[in-house]
């Protein structure tokens, strides 16, 4: 089919490579000429693993081109995927849906044959019925003009693997020819064995969100665990594994740690909120707002372990940060825990060292007063503390010797609980972690 997708951030790019891939003839738009350029030439514009040489292989197939034109956005497509982003805004808990809003004016006044839009960018619930009535207003095409609501629960880090192969596919539609379309469309993925959920709008935009708020509760829930831990001696490792036998519960999402961050958990679940409190229903939600200053309150206790363990006052202290990026595999420093912690050591007087292997000039940009450097050993280059902050794989096979005379003190403070801190402190280093049984 001819398919056109609007808005080609980590969302849209993967999801036009991948439908190229495909098979489908995709014209993508993009309104950022650089990331256009980038994206035209077969490049993504930010680290996504797998993505670029989708992206290579797809444009020259010639099966994906970019444009910056809703007219011939319109005069392409079939079915316009909408996959612009829709950020916290500013001075509010509230999701910003104006490139929503944006997409849906620029492309409906030249929707003049019948089509099909759907929405897959994460917006409060209500709004699909909002652009309903929005292209029903200014689509030259009137009914014949369909809406359809499609969540995307891609991970960063594995973007191409789950939008080629999803969970589920989920679609929110008010009509039956919706419906099939869309059916038609996703039939070599249904046909594939991938569940197919048909609701209505609300409930298609309600999962997406209700599904990050489950996640984001989870982490809150082991973190907050971790803090009991620390309060009684006891383990957050060995209780998560326990936990994470009971088929009821699971062990993925119970990783006690620095809390999450990136694009999407936090701005979501606030946004979550802030919606509830405008239908009224806030004091369902209210338990979000805890799972958010949990999150919070794992990055601060994290300054504050630094902070004792370099005895006391920071000013002056030397640290070494393994990690920026808000998780592994991906350079998106949005909200990252990582570079929250290192921007607070430096602003208390440390002098402080970051290495990440994909994430430093993202970092750099958002955060330019911190030092960046070359590799994880550099980084700890005579530096009081060393903290472990994004679990990238290469951190976990550095051992103590490799430290050996590079630091000034053997100190080292794991902040996603995956290295062994009984090899470290058998080499003699004083080795911390949250919620983790301490020997020291
Ligand atoms: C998330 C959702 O998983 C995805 O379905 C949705 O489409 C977008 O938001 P993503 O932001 O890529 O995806 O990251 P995810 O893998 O969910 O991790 C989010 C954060 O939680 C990261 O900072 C990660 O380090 C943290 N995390 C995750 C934990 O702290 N502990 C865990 O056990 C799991």
């Amino acid at each position: 089919m001819r398919i056109t997708v609007i808005g080609c951030g980590y969302l849209g790019a993967t999801h036009a490579a991948a439908m190229a891939d495909l098979g489908h003839d995709v014209l993508g738009m993009e309104i950022d000429r650089g990331k256009r350029a980038a994206l035209s030439r077969g490049e993504a514009p930010f680290y996504e693993p797998r993505l670029d040489a989708l992206l290579a292989s797809s444009v020259e197939s010639g099966r994906l081109r970019f444009t910056d034109s809703y007219a011939e956005v319109a005069a392409f497509g079939e079915i316009h995927f909408v996959c612009v982003g829709t950020p916290q805004q500013p001075e509010s808990l509230a999701a910003d849906v104006s490139q929503v809003v944006a997409a849906f004016t620029g492309l409906a006044p030249h929707l003049d044959r019948p089509t099909m839009v759907v929405g897959k960018s994460t917006v409060p619930v209500g709004t699909a019925a909002r652009m309903s009535s929005l292209m029903a207003e200014l689509a030259p095409a009137g009914a014949d003009a369909l809406l359809a609501w499609n969540p995307e629960f891609l991970r960063e880090g594995f973007a191409v693997d789950d939008t080629l192969h999803p969970d589920r596919i989920v679609i929110g539609v008010d009509d039956s020819r919706t419906e099939k379309q869309l059916r038609d469309f996703y039939f070599p993925m249904t046909d594939a064995g991938t569940p197919i959920i048909v609701t209505d709008y609300a409930t298609a935009e309600l999962v997406k969100v209700a599904a990050n708020a489950f996640l984001a509760t989870k982490i809150s829930f082991i973190n907050a665990m971790a803090e009991v831990c620390e309060a009684t001696g006891a383990d957050v490792v060995d209780l998560a594994d326990s936990l994470g036998y009971d088929a009821r519960i699971g062990r993925r999402f119970l990783n006690a740690g620095i809390g999450f961050g990136g694009g999407c958990l936090p701005k979501d679940i606030r946004a979550f909120v802030h919606r509830a409190g405008e239908l009224g229903v806030e004091d369902a939600m209210t338990f979000l707002r805890h799972v958010d200053d949990v999150n919070q309150r794992q990055r601060e206790r994290v300054v504050h372990v630094a902070t004792a363990m370099v005895g006391g006052d920071l000013s002056g202290a030397r640290v070494g940060v393994w990690g920026a990026a808000f998780k592994p595999d991906s350079d998106d420093v949005r909200d990252s825990p990582a570079l929250w912690v290192s921007g607070q050591l430096q602003l208390k007087g440390a002098s402080v060292q970051v290495y990440d292997p994909r994430a430093t000039v993202s970092a750099s940009h958002t955060f330019p007063t911190l030092s960046y450097a070359d590799s994880a050993v550099e980084a700890c280059r005579d530096a009081d503390l060393v903290l472990h902050l994004t679990e990238w794989p290469e951190f976990r096979r550095i051992g103590p010797a490799e430290l050996d005379g590079v630091v000034a003190r053997p100190q080292l403070f794991d902040g996603r609980n995956v290295l062994d801190l009984d090899t470290w402190r058998a080499a003699g280093w004083t080795a911390r972690a949250l919620g983790r049984r301490s020997t020291d």
